[in-house]
Formats: C-alpha cells, structure tokens, sequence
C-alpha cells in the first residue's frame, strides 16, 4: 500500500484522500486552514456530501487517514502527492493556477524521496509539463520528482459513490514509473485506467465537460423552441434517450447550468481556443444559451405579472443543484437580485443552503425588497403570491400539488426544474408555468 499526501481537501481533495484510505493506503490530507484540519479530525466533513463523514471516522480511527497543517512532514517521504487545490476562474475565463504553483513550489523545497506529483485539479492543458518544469526549478534535494495528471470525475452530491465506482480512470503519464505508480494506486478500486500522455489527460477533463454542459444547452435551445412550436421537452427527451448513441443522461432541460465546473471549464476552453487562435464555435454557443436560460423564468413571470413590488415570491431551493450546500453559479443568484430590484419579499427555503446564501445576502431589506429564510416548504408558501422552483431536492419534487393551492394566496407556480406534470397542476388548480412544456 503507499503512502499518499493529499494537497487541498475541497471536494477533489478530500473525497480522494478518504477514497483512498477505504481502499488501505496511508493517506495524509493537508490543509492551510488550522480550523477545517481540527473539524476533520474530529470527524466532521467540511463540505456537505452524502456518505462522506462516515468514511472520514472509520478510517481516521482505523488510522489510515490523517489531517495536518505541517506540510513539510507530509510531503517530504510520500510516495505520491495528490494535487486537489482550487483553479479559480480568472476575469478573462483563464484558470488561476497560484494555488497549483503554491503547493508546487513546496513540494519542490520539501521532498526527499523519489516521488510522484499527481495533478488532480482540473487545470488547462499544458500545465503538468509546466509544473514539472517548476518543481525541477525550485527542487533542493538530488531526487526525481514526475508529475502525472489524473483528472477527478466526480460530481457533487454523489462524490463518495462516484469515486468508489467512477466508470473510468484516467492516467497522463510520460513515464513507465508514473503509470505503474498510479496503476498500484488505483488497482484496489477495480475500475478500468485510461493510460494515455499527460495533455491528452487533461483534454478529455475538459472535453467531457464541455461535451455535457454542451448537450444541457442543446436541450435548454430546443426546449424554449418546444414551447414556440407546441411541443413537449420532456416527450421529446424521452424519445430521444432510447438511442444508445445519443443516451438518457443529461437531457434534462432547466434554467440551465451551475455549480463550479461546467461553467468555469467552458470558459477555459472557450479561452484555450482563443490563445491557440481557434474559434470553439460549439462551446461558445453552450455558453451563451446558458447565460440566458438562467432567467428565462424571471422572464415569463415579469411578462405574467404586473409588478413584483409588495408581493410575496417563495422560493424553493438555492443550491445549484441538490445533495451539495454549494451555491456556485446557481441560478438562484442571478434571479434573486432581479426580483429583489424589482421590489419582491422573497421568502427562501433550502434543505442545506440557506447558511451560504444568507453570509452573501442577510435577511431584511434587501435593494427594493426584503429577504427571509424559512425552516419550511410551507413557510415559504404560506400567503406567497408566485412561487419560483430552482433546485429539484427530493423534498420539493414530493410536495403534493394540491399544497401549493392550499396554502399560498394565488397558486402561481414556476418551476425551473420541470419536476411536476402539467395534468396534476391543472387539476390541482394550480396555474404551473416550466421550461419547453405548455402551461
Ligand atoms: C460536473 C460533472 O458532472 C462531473 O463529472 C465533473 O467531475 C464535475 O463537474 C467537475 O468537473 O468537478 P457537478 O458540477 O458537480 O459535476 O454537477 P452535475 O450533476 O454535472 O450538474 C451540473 C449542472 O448541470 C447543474 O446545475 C445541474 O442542474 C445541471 N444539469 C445537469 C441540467 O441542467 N440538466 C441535466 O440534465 C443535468
């Protein structure tokens, strides 16, 4: 079994380190942060992901895991160091790579062992051959230090479960000793390895990415077709799904993409593309149908009511999609400014992220309007003139439709996440407005 260091513990990071301990390696984690370490140790997860803090407490107590702020111990002799950091997008749609250049740099100052740096981060293509370059600038000791890219697949609110059974794993190495390192390190988890070279690794992260924020446009374009045409997205879904070749995933439409990876990865491309002098026209277009479908629904209910002044919107989930508290690019922060300009009391409800959303927009007064957030579904319904739906929770999917004409003051229903028939709402008397389906 090796001995693993883990850089970063956010999502990536930390959901492989405990990965890798349930498979039996000795695994270090190590964070900047003194407060999140302690958190850790003691067996709390910083990061809301099902599974997760059960897996951290059986392998912390069987000692397989550990949590550090010191890295020097943890990198000088570990036989592989993980690279899970954060590649923050940058104004012009570049990733930020100081976090990358941080950790390497330390490594560089720090290892004494033979040992390979493997790049987790999604990072643009080209930046394992740079890493390596700098790791070799700044090394102080006379050992070998090779860098693989190994990108992560996972994606939020199914972390643990992805990571244990991923459909694949993809390796970028340019050595022998590279590939055999990693596949020793991934042969307990029985999943098929990708080998390929280092900047084909990095291509297929982004390429599949962007290949599935591409087919989420393409479906969100023909829906709002749909509606203009008579048609209905989710039939049309349906038929399309029984062709193996185009698949039954990822063909639901929705007020469009969020959370922190199809977003920023198709702008790197976009910007990849750009420096490389190539137009990616496909991505563009991904790009831009998703800027506008975020609030289409706004749209429809500015054009369906007079004003939003005075009255009273409830909304129904926050996060940019469920299982995960993570608001990044939600949809729910493009729409909320909106309505709050336009005078709305918002009353807001969301199973986990409340927390987050309140720390970017406290309750009370807020532009034109006022912000609550509510402990339940029927709180924020109770007397609400209109009703917005940005997150399909389980919780929000289950609510019986005749609750919405029960309790709010006019049953005015739009929903993002199409998670309702149309039948049931007419006969429940509510009046449902959703994406690509008739009213
Ligand atoms: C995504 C990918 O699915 C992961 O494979 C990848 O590892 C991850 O990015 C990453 O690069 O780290 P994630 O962003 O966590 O994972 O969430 P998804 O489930 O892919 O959803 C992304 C967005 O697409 C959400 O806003 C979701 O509501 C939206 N979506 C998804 C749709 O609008 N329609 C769909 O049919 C599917």
């Amino acid at each position: 079994m090796s001995k693993i260091t883990v850089a970063g513990t956010g999502y990536v990071g930390l959901v492989a380190g405990v990965c890798f301990a349930e498979f039996g390696h000795h695994v270090t984690c190590v964070d900047i942060d003194e407060d999140k370490v302690n958190l850790m140790k003691s067996g709390i997860s910083p990061i809301y992901e099902e599974g997760l803090e059960e897996l951290m407490k059986k392998n912390y107590s069987a000692g397989r895991i550990d949590y550090t702020t010191d890295y020097k111990t943890a990198y000088k002799d570990a036989d592989a160091i993980f690279l899970g950091v954060g590649t923050p997008e940058q104004p012009d749609g570049s990733a930020n790579l100081t976090y990358i250049a941080t950790v390497a740099r330390q490594i560089a100052e720090t290892v004494e062992n033979h040992c390979l740096v493997v790049v987790k981060s999604t990072v643009p293509v080209g930046t394992n051959d740079r890493v390596e370059q700098f790791i070799q600038d700044f090394l102080v000791n006379d050992v070998v230090v090779e860098v693989a890219s190994n990108p992560e697949f996972l994606a939020q609110g199914s972390a643990v479960h992805d990571t244990l059974h991923a459909e694949r794993i993809i390796i970028g190495t340019e050595s022998k000793w590279s590939e055999e390192m990693l596949n020793s390190i991934y042969k307990p988890f029985n999943i098929p390895i990708v080998s390929v070279n280092r900047r084909s690794a990095e291509m297929i992260k982004y390429a599949s990415n962007d290949f599935l924020a591409l087919k989420i446009s393409y479906m969100n374009d023909i829906a709002n077709l749909c509606e203009l045409v008579g048609a209905d997205i989710q039939d049309v879904a349906e038929g399309m799904s029984y062709d193996e070749r185009i698949g039954a995933k990822f063909l639901n439409a929705g007020i469009g993409f969020g959370g922190s990876c199809f977003p920023k990865d198709t702008q790197a491309l976009d910007y990849l593309a750009q420096q490389n002098s190539y137009e990616l026209q496909t991505v563009k277009a991904a790009i831009s149908v998703n800027k506008k479908q975020k609030t289409i629904l706004y749209k429809k209910a500015s054009n369906r009511l007079i004003t939003f002044s005075g009255l009273k919107v409830a909304i129904l989930g926050l996060t940019f999609k469920p299982g995960t508290d993570d608001l990044r690019e939600a949809p729910s922060l493009e729409n909320v400014p909106l309505l709050l300009s336009q005078g709305a009391d918002i009353y807001a409800y969301d199973p986990v992220g409340t927390n987050n959303f309140a720390k970017l927009y406290p309750g009370g007064p807020s532009g034109n309007g006022s912000i609550t957030y509510v402990h339940s579904i029927e709180q924020a319904l109770q007397d609400a003139n209109v009703c917005f739906i940005f997150t399909e929770w389980g919780e929000i999917k289950a609510i019986d439709p005749l609750m919405y004409k029960r309790l709010m003051r006019t049953p005015l229903l739009f929903d993002g996440r199409n998670i309702y028939s149309i039948n049931e709402m007419k006969e429940a008397g509510v009046e449902y407005h959703s994406i690509g389906r008739k009213s």
